[in-house]
C-alpha cells in the first residue's frame, strides 16, 4: 500500500500531474471519476496568494469529491512560503505540494520552481521549514537536476526525506531539456532503489500509453505514475491503464457519443464552475484530444475553439455525432 502521510493511495496510484490552465476542478473531477487516484491543483504562485491576486486565489478551489487532493505552491521566499502555507491549509487540503521543476524562465529567474535546483541547500531548508509548519503532509515534484552535469537526484531525495517530505515525485528531465528529448527513469528508479529511501517515490514523463506505465510501474519499481500530457483531452487514459494492468488488454477507444459527452459535461462544468467566457476558453485546449483520430475533422476543430458561445460549441459537437458517430 502506498501512503502519502496517512493516506491510503492503493498499489500503484496514478496521479493527475499539476499543469497550469489544464488541472483546474473541472478537469480533475472528471480524471477523477476516471481513474485518477490523486490529483493535484496547478501550481500557485507563493507571492501572488500573499497579494491576495485574483487569479492565484482562485486556484485554492477544491471539492470534496476530487480528494485526495494536493494544492502546489511555487516560491523562493522562505517567509513567504511560510505564510503561504497557512493560506493553503485554509482550503483544506490533503497534502501540500511544493513544485521544485517548473523550467519558465521568469519563475526560475526568481529563484523558484527550478530555479531551486541550482541551491540544493535552500531547496532543504525550505522544505525542512514548511514541514515544520503544518500538520499537512508536505510533498515535492522536481527534476533531475538543473543541467545533465548536475544530477544529484539521489542525494537530494534523501535530504528531503530527511527532513520529512512525505513523497518526491520526479519528472525524469533537467530543466535544461524543458520538455525536449525524453524522459530518462533511470535515475528516478535509483532515487527509489536507494536503501535509505522508504517515502513514495513518483515516476512522470512521457506515460502516455497503459504499457509505459506499466513498464514504470514493473522495469522500474517506481511507486506510482505521474500522468500529465497524456489526458490532457483524454480523462480516459487513467482507466485505460488500469484496464490494461488488470487484463493484460486495452480497452476500446471511447466513442464518439462518449467523447462528445464528456466533451459537453466537460465544458458545462468549466462554465459552471469559471463562467461563459473563461469555461471556454479553458476547455478550447483539450478538443484535439477529445476528437483525436479522426479524419478531416479540423473544419469542426476550428470552430469548436473559435466559437464564441456555449450554444455554438454544443451545436458542433452536435453535428460531430451526427457525421462520425
Ligand atoms: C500545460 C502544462 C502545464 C504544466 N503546469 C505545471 C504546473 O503547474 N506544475 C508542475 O509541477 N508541473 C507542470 N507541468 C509539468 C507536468 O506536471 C509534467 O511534469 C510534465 O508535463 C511531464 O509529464 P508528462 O510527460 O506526463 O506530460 C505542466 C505541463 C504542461 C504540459
Amino acid at each position: 500500500m502506498v501512503k502519502i502521510g496517512s493516506i491510503e493511495l492503493g498499489d500503484f496510484p496514478l496521479l493527475l500531474a499539476p499543469m497550469e490552465d489544464v488541472s483546474d476542478p473541472p478537469f480533475r473531477a472528471l480524471c477523477k471519476e476516471q481513474g485518477a487516484d490523486v490529483v493535484y491543483t496547478e501550481f500557485i504562485s507563493s507571492e501572488g496568494l500573499i497579494r491576495d491576486a485574483a487569479k492565484s486565489v482562485q486556484k485554492l478551489d477544491i471539492y470534496d469529491k476530487e480528494r485526495p487532493v494536493g494544492i502546489q505552491i511555487f516560491g523562493a521566499n522562505l517567509n513567504s512560503m511560510l505564510k503561504t502555507v497557512e493560506i493553503v491549509e485554509r482550503s483544506n487540503p490533503d497534502f501540500i505540494d511544493i513544485n521544485y521543476g517548473c523550467p519558465v524562465k521568469k519563475v526560475v529567474s526568481k529563484g523558484a520552481g527550478a530555479g531551486i535546483l541550482k541551491d540544493i541547500p535552500l531547496m532543504v531548508k525550505l522544505t525542512d521549514a514548511m514541514v515544520k509548519h503544518t500538520k499537512l503532509p508536505i510533498t515535492v515534484k522536481t527534476r533531475l537536476g538543473w543541467d545533465n552535469d548536475t544530477i544529484f537526484i539521489k542525494e537530494v531525495a534523501e535530504r528531503l526525506q530527511d527532513v520529512g517530505a512525505k513523497a518526491i515525485a520526479i519528472h525524469g528531465r533537467t530543466r535544461a531539456q524543458m520538455y525536449k528529448g525524453v524522459a530518462t527513469w533511470k535515475p528516478i528508479a535509483d532515487v527509489k532503489n536507494n536503501p535509505r529511501m522508504h517515502i513514495p517515490v513518483f515516476g512522470n514523463g512521457d506515460v502516455d500509453s497503459p504499457e509505459k506505465a506499466k513498464i514504470m510501474r514493473d522495469d522500474y519499481g517506481l511507486d506510482g505514475a505521474m500522468i500529465g500530457r497524456a489526458c490532457i483531452g483524454n480523462p480516459w487514459f487513467f482507466k485505460q491503464v488500469k484496464h490494461f494492468f488488470k487484463t493484460g488488454n486495452h480497452t476500446d477507444s471511447p466513442t464518439i457519443s462518449q467523447r462528445t459527452t464528456m466533451a459537453r459535461r466537460h465544458l458545462e462544468m468549466a462554465i459552471a464552475w469559471n463562467g461563459d467566457r473563461a469555461g471556454l476558453f479553458e476547455t478550447r485546449r483539450h478538443y484535439t484530444n477529445y476528437f483525436k483520430g479522426i479524419t478531416h475533422f479540423k473544419d469542426y476543430r476550428l470552430r469548436m475553439v473559435t466559437a464564441n458561445t456555449k450554444e455554438e460549441v454544443f451545436q458542433v459537437f452536435e453535428e460531430v455525432l451526427e457525421k462520425f458517430n
